[in-house]
């Protein structure tokens, strides 16, 4: 598998416990279900998809080390490692390739400890609030990037000082 080819998804804590996990906020459907939708999406785009869940910071860390020079992108759902894990940020700040921040609900709608995320800086973009949906559309935002479609897309941001 040639690394441009490649997505590597991530799941952190508790993810493996979706499906029985506080369904009343991340539904029903199981890991396995969304690392299924994330892969048959990445292979519509022509990619190849890897998958990987710990309950660890520092095998989430080791897993984003393995996935350099491997991966054109990681697709990265943290759990809580989110909102606090100061090594994961740096471990994808010297990945060099898209890296995608999915989250099943909208942590910005919830607690306020939820609502910093020291992932998002270091991420090209974050998909949130969508359930399931968000693992399609997270991998095909990994692939738009890399296809190059973000230049076309760039938002216009006015001159300092211009009319809106
Ligand atoms: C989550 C949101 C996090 O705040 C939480 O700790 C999770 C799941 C989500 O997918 O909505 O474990 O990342």
């Amino acid at each position: 598998m040639s690394a441009d080819r490649l997505i590597v998804l991530l799941s952190g804590p508790n993810l493996d416990l979706l499906g029985e996990r506080e369904p009343a906020v991340y539904g029903t459907a199981t890991l396995d279900d969304h690392v299924a939708t994330a892969r048959s999406t990445a292979r519509g785009l022509g990619y190849a998809l890897e998958h990987h869940q710990t309950n660890h910071e520092g095998e989430l860390v080791e897993l984003v080390h393995s996935a350099m020079g491997r991966a054109a992108a990681i697709v990265i759902n943290a759990g809580a490692l989110t909102h606090y894990s100061w090594s994961l940020h740096d471990a994808l700040a010297a990945f060099d390739g898209v890296v995608v921040e999915v989250h099943l609900s909208n942590p910005g709608a919830r607690e306020p400890w939820r609502h910093t995320s020291v992932v998002a800086p270091v991420a090209d973009g974050t998909i949130a609030g969508f359930g399931g949906l968000g693992y399609r559309l997270a991998v095909r935002a990994a692939a738009e990037l890399l296809a190059g479609s973000r230049l076309e897309h760039e938002p216009q941001v006015p001159a300092s000082g211009a009319a809106r």
